[in-house]
């Protein structure tokens, strides 16, 4: 599948045509790679929200046929065919984080450019935006190995500070991007958790930590 050109297409729609990869956003993920080198080869990469495909596409590249590519999103990518690429079509709100980590083991990365229908209304947009965020946090908490990465974005909001700080609690810190491929209307910035994950085990009880949810917006 290409992408279809309209009269809003601008530099990195036509660029991404020319290149072949399945939607613009491949440079948002291209920046924040290049920025905190995320992917590596023979990494196990979780792709929340993955159609149409080019994060995918491009964490294909990058890991290349020793790694593995598992993307989840309501809609399957079309034409899109890789020995190493597996598609969960589901609503990321039904799915159990530990149900998953059983299914898929662990992973190296967990990327997340889910995003949900706008309304236009901003408290509305940025509240569904941080559910997915949440949703992608706590699902990242049960599959990241203990030096994985985190890539998630979140529409800019009152919770924000927030859930910067809750990622940046159970990571080695948190870094927030806006990458130039950001098109300017838009209240989308990227948090990336980097560093190890810290234990959900707590020392002395055995105990497991409940995954830490931010307040609902
Ligand atoms: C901005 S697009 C992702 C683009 C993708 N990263 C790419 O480069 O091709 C956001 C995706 O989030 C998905 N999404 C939104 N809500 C979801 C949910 N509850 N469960 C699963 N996927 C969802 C949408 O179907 C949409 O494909």
């Amino acid at each position: 599948m290409k992408i279809r050109s309209n009269r809003w297409d601008d530099h990195y729609t036509r660029k991404a045509r020319e290149e072949n990869w399945l939607a613009r956003s491949v440079y948002k993920l291209k920046e924040i790679d290049s920025k905190f080198r995320i992917l590596r080869k023979g990494d196990r990469v979780l792709d929340l929200g993955c159609y149409p495909g080019s994060w995918s596409q491009y964490a294909l590249k990058k890991v290349g046929p020793s790694g593995t590519v598992i993307g989840l999103d309501l809609v399957a990518p079309e034409g899109f065919f890789y020995p190493n690429f597996r598609f969960l079509g589901l609503d990321v709100f039904d799915v159990e984080p530990i149900s998953l980590k059983e299914e898929l083991g662990e992973v190296d990365v967990v990327l997340s450019d889910l995003a949900p229908s706008t309304t236009g209304v901003k408290n509305t947009d940025s509240a569904r935006s941080m559910n997915l965020a949440a949703k992608a946090f706590e699902i990242a908490e049960a599959v990241l190995r203990g030096q994985g990465y985190f890539v998630c974005k979140v529409f800019e909001g009152e919770d924000m500070s927030r859930f910067r700080s809750l990622v940046s609690s159970r990571f080695g810190g948190a870094r927030l991007l806006r990458p130039a491929a950001t098109r300017k209307r838009s209240r989308e910035v990227y948090l990336i958790g980097l560093g190890a994950v810290r234990s959900k085990v707590l020392p002395g009880n055995g105990e497991c930590h409940p995954a830490g949810e931010p307040e609902q917006p």
